[in-house]
């Protein structure tokens, strides 16, 4: 071999040991990125670092993947009574159409890492996918005649998961609703008399009951900010008996004291509001704090932020700034500290705004106001020890997309049906933030109307 040829086979090694221990080094650290076949779709980006989320076996095929999904998202296409389920798929009668569409598979309509397949909500086949299975629609179905596929799934007529307020026994209770109800108002949350119905609720330590602000149980060592224990005194925590060491003490392996930390996590809001935490970190703003990444940023986002928050971390005190922990300053103001596309920027020239605006200043009942957080947070209720208890839904995403799951959750609480399809099925109306009425008009209803109609021509024979 000449020299030259041994100097080749250096350089060879040099650099191949050197990528090894690069990639190495970066499949321990946490910048995994340079193993990503591609780009991630908006719904997971943003804990595409935490691999192992999904990949949690990597020589796992499918079936570790489709585990994955499960966990993540099985109980929420539960709630939405799932139309596809894979049940419906795994019975032989549907074995045809399996074989034109593995729909028993997640990853069929939803793969990862290829943008250049992803549609809206992280659907990875074509916009007339419901074609595959359902091209006889018209057969027995009248109405359906001539319709083009593309046009099954967009706003207002049919969902693949979840069509809970698009069904056809719904539509048909609805019929003929007014535009706006004469009592337009959501439900009230409860009253702080349920916590004590809670029974993971630490009531021995902190029973429920108003706090005198000489009661503050900060320990000396800790500045006393007046400021801190008069906004802490004006509001709900002193007046439940939430003192201050409810959140700053926290028990450390060893010590026989609890420590006091200075900024507590959302793991302290956790042991009492057990559910708004859950919700938080199940969408976008608390969905990396789940997988133990850092927090969100504005500044990491992919929607358009405002500038000035680029480095705010995303945790509860961006919305319920300590320690008055507001309601109301979460519901608009905070959001719009950070929001910043044409939607959210459109809200304040909406009569929603002005039903608000009146509430907060006392001019208009509780509960009548459409702030961000009626559609985006809306109340709900949930059970705890066979109590039901009304709470603010604190994950974003939940009835985000497809938009016809705030139908049932919020619109129609103060509008009819009819009237609430059009105006979440004209996206330039989404886009200005509902500031007029709608216009576009879906036929769903009056399809129903017709067929009732005839049905009762039929019986009536
Ligand atoms: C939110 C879930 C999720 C996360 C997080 C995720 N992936 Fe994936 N990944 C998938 C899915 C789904 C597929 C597609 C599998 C299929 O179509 O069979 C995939 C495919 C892949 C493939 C291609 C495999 C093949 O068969 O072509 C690679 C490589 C990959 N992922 C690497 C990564 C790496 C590295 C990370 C972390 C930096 C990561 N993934 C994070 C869901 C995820
Ligand atoms: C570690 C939990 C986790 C795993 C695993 C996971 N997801 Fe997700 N997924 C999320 C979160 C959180 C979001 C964002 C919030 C939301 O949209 O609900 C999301 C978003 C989505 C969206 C987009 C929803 C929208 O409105 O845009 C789809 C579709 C989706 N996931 C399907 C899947 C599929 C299919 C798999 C399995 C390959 C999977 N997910 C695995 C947590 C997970
Ligand atoms: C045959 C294709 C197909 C299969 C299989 C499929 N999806 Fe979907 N998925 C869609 C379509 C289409 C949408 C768009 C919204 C709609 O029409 O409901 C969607 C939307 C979603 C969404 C966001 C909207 C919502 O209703 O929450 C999630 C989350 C989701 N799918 C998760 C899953 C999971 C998890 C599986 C596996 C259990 C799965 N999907 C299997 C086609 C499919
Ligand atoms: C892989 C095959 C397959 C695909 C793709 C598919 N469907 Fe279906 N769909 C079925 C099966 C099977 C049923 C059960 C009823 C039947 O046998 O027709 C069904 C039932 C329905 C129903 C009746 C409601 C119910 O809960 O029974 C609606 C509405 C519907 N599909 C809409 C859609 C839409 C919209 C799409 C496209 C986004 C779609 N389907 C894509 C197989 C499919
Ligand atoms: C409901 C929970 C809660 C209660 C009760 C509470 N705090 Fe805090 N406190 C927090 C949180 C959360 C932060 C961190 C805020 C941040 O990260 O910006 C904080 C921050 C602080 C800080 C340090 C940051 C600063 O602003 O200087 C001090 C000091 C403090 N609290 C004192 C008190 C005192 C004194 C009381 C009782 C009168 C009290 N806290 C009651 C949650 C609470
Ligand atoms: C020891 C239990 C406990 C802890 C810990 C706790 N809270 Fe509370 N919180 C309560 C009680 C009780 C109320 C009163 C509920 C009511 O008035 O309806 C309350 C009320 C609230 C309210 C509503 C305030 C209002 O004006 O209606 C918010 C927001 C809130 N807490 C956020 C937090 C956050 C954020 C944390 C963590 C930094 C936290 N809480 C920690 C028990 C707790
Ligand atoms: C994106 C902003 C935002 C974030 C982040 C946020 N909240 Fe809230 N929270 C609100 C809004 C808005 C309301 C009032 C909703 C209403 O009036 O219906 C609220 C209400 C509450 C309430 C009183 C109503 C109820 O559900 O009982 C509690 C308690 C609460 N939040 C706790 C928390 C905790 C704990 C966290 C962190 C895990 C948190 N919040 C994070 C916006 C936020
Ligand atoms: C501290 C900044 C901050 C505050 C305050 C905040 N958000 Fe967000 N929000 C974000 C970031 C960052 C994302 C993730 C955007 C992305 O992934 O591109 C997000 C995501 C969302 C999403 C999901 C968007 C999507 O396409 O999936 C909704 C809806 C939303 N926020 C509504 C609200 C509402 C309503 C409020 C007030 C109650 C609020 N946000 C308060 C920063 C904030
Ligand atoms: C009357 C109900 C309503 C009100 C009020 C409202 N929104 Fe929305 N918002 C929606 C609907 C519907 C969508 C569209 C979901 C879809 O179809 O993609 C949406 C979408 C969003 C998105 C996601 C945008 C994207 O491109 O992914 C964000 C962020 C958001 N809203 C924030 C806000 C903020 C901040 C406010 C208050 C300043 C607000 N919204 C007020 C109903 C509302
Ligand atoms: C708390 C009750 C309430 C909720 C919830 C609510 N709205 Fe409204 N909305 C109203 C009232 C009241 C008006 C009429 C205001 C007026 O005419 O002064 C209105 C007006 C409107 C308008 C007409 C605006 C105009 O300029 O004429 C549209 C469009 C609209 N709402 C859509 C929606 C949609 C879509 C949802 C659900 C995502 C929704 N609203 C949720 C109470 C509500």
């Amino acid at each position: 071999m000449s020299a030259r040829k041994h100097i080749y086979w250096i350089y060879w090694l040099l650099i191949t040991v050197g990528i090894a221990v690069y990639l190495t080094m970066q499949l321990l650290g946490e910048d995994k990125t340079v193993y990503l076949p591609g780009k991630t779709s908006h719904g997971h980006y943003q804990i595409e670092m935490a691999c192992a989320a999904c990949h949690s076996d990597p020589l796992g095929g499918g079936e570790v993947l489709q585990e994955a999904c499960m966990n993540c998202h099985g109980s929420e296409l539960e709630v939405a009574d799932d139309s596809h389920p894979k049940s419906k798929f795994t019975n032989p009668r549907n074995a045809d159409r399996v074989a034109k569409l593995d729909a028993r598979k997640c990853v069929t309509c939803h793969t990862e890492h290829k943008e250049e397949i992803t549609l809206a909500m992280g659907v990875t086949q074509p916009d007339d996918v419901c074609f595959k299975c359902h091209q006889d629609v018209a057969e027995n179905r009248p109405s359906h005649e001539g319709l083009e596929f593309p046009t099954c799934a967009t706003a207002g007529c049919h969902n693949f998961h979840d069509n809970r307020a698009l069904y056809e026994d719904f539509l048909s209770k609805h019929l003929g609703e007014p535009d706006v109800h004469a009592m337009a108002e959501v439900v009230p949350l409860s009253s702080v008399e349920v916590y004590q119905t809670i029974s993971s609720y630490p009531i021995e330590q902190f029973p429920i009951k108003p706090l005198k602000s000489n009661e503050a149980d900060q320990p000396i060592s800790v500045r006393k900010d007046p400021k801190i224990v008069q906004d802490w005194m004006d509001t709900a925590h002193s007046q439940s008996g939430v003192n201050c060491s409810a959140c700053h003490e926290q028990k450390t392996e060893g010590l026989d004291e609890p420590v006091w930390v200075d900024k507590p996590s959302h793991k302290v809001c956790s042991t009492c509001h057990t559910d708004q935490t859950k919700g938080f970190l199940s969408g976008k703003h608390g969905m990396r704090l789940e997988q133990n990444l850092t927090p969100m940023t504005p500044g990491k986002a992919r929607l358009d932020m405002k500038r000035t928050a680029h480095g705010d971390e995303l945790s509860c005190v961006s919305c319920h700034s300590s320690h008055r922990f507001n309601t109301k300053d979460a519901a608009v103001e905070a959001c719009l500290s950070c929001h910043d596309d044409q939607h959210s920027n459109s809200y304040k020239d909406s009569k929603h705004f002005n039903l608000w605006h009146k509430e907060i200043r006392g001019q208009a009942a509780e509960n009548t106001g459409v702030s961000c957080a009626t559609c985006h947070m809306p109340r709900k209720e949930v059970k705890h020890d066979g109590m039901k208890i009304i709470i603010a839904e604190h994950n974003q995403n939940d009835n985000l997309r497809p938009n016809e799951k705030m139908l049932r959750s919020v619109c129609m609480q103060c509008h009819g049906l009819g009237f609430s399809i059009d105006a979440l099925a004209d996206r330039e109306l989404v886009e200005k933030n509902f500031s007029e009425k709608p216009d576009v008009h879906i036929e769903s209803l009056d399809m129903v109307k017709k067929r009732l109609g005839l049905k009762k021509d039929v019986d009536g024979m």
